[in-house]
Order: structure tokens, then sequence, then C-alpha cells
């Protein structure tokens, strides 16, 4: 982003009073006295006016911990919705879940203004990792049933057949298992599950490119801002 527009943004003043603290040696860039309001800025730039550092930053990055019948969407006139756990005044930032979770799947989401990376997370190109924990009822499963879903299987309950990409589980209990997808068909574990007979009955990501979240419900409802290393491990994650 230029950097008359990024300061602009912080609502600091106008893009001409901006360009006016510019021209004045008023505004550093990385230590340095910017003179070229058009300079090219990053989120890893340390912008200081008069001396105060602003803290711009062009991307924002959450990891919320969804909870259960939360709309996987921005707003919703009528529904609760993940946008309500963003705070308020950041709601120009064109901020957006990357993928979605089902209204009643709880856990790790990425929410991001980084258009690039979130597009690549959700890009099957990229093998991104997703583990899910999944307490479901029916029938145990077999190792005949594992071996089917690890090689990927056909999946025939709706309009047109679909092929899922092979997927690793390994079953915990009796009425426990976990799952790692590296795709995101709709609904597809809980269309896996009930391609063998078993019906999910609750549903949670704990795991997404290598950043993790707690297997307990306990934090449902949490959102915090990604450090700068996870930042780096997802974008690292889809060569960024
Ligand atoms: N698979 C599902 O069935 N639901 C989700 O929310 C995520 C993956």
């Amino acid at each position: 982003m230029r950097l008359d527009k990024a300061l602009a943004n912080t609502g600091i003043g106008t893009r001409s009073a901006v360009r006016s603290l510019i021209a004045s040696g008023g505004v550093t860039v990385n230590g340095v006295t910017a003179k070229d309001p058009g300079m090219h800025v990053t989120d890893n730039d340390k912008i200081a006016v008069n001396g105060n550092e602003t803290g711009i930053k062009e991307n924002l990055y959450f990891l919320l911990d969804k909870p259960d019948s939360v709309l996987t969407a921005m707003e919703d006139p009528r529904l609760p919705c993940v946008g309500d756990y963003i705070p308020a005044e950041l709601s120009g930032k064109k901020l957006a879940p990357v993928g979605r979770l089902d209204y009643h799947t709880t856990g790790l989401l990425i929410i991001t203004n980084d258009g690039e990376l979130s597009h690549r997370l959700q890009s099957p190109k990229y093998h991104i990792a997703k583990k899910y924990l999944v307490t479901f009822k029916g029938p145990g499963w077999s190792d005949g049933e594992i071996s089917q879903v690890a090689e990927g299987i056909t999946l025939t309950d709706m309009d047109t057949p679909v092929k899922t990409a092979p997927a690793e589980l390994s079953v915990i209990s009796p009425d426990k298992a976990e799952i790692t997808l590296y795709e995101g068909k709709t609904h597809e574990v809980r269309r896996i599950f009930a391609h063998f007979g078993k019906e999910v009955t609750a549903l949670r990501r704990v795991t997404l490119a290598g950043l993790e979240i707690d297997a307990s419900c306990e934090n449902t409802g949490s959102i915090r801002e990604l450090t700068d290393g996870e930042i780096s491990l997802l974008k690292s994650s889809v060569s960024l």
C-alpha cells in the first residue's frame, strides 16, 4: 500500500494533509525520514509520525474459536455470525472468513483481509491439512472403511457424484475419531461419515496449516490476532 494512503487510513488526516506532513519530514519508515508519499509500505514496516509509531497494518489476521450455532458469515440479519466477534472499529477493513465451517461446527477459523492468502489456503493445490475431531453415532469404523477414506470415496448424496481426496482417519474411541482433510468440499466430514452409516453429532476443527487450538470447547467464542510467527507459518505453507 502507498505510504500516504496507509497513513490517511489511520485517520490522522486527509491524503493531502499526510503529504504535507511527509514533506515536512515528520514521517519515518523504519527509522529513515520518508520523502516519497507514494512509497510502498507493508505490515512489516515500522511507520512513525513525529517519533510515535503508528502501528499501521495493511492486513489483519484473526483466529476465532468458532462456537456452535454461529453462521460463517460477516453479517446476517437474523442469526449470530462470526462477524459479531470482530471489533466494531474494524468493520471497514474488508475482513472475511477463510472458508466455511457449518453452523454447528466449532473450532479454528481464520478471519483475514489478506485475499491472496485466503484464496491459497482454500485451494486444494496447496494441500493444506485440516484436522477435525468428530463425535459420532453408529457402527464403529472397520479397517476396510478407513482404507476407503484413505483412498478417497465417491459421494453420491447430492446432485452430482463427487470423489473425495485421500484423507486420514483414526479412531479414538467407539464414538470419537479424528479426520484430516486436504480439501474442503461442502459438509465433507459429515458426508463421509454418513456414507458409512455414521451420524456426526459434534464436529470441531482443531488444526489448519500447522495452527492448532485446544481440543476442548472451553474457549469457544475467543478471538485473537495471529502472532507474526503464525502469519509467517501460514504464508510459507502456501508459498507466499
Ligand atoms: N466438514 C463438515 O462436514 N463440516 C464442516 O464444518 C467442516 C468440514
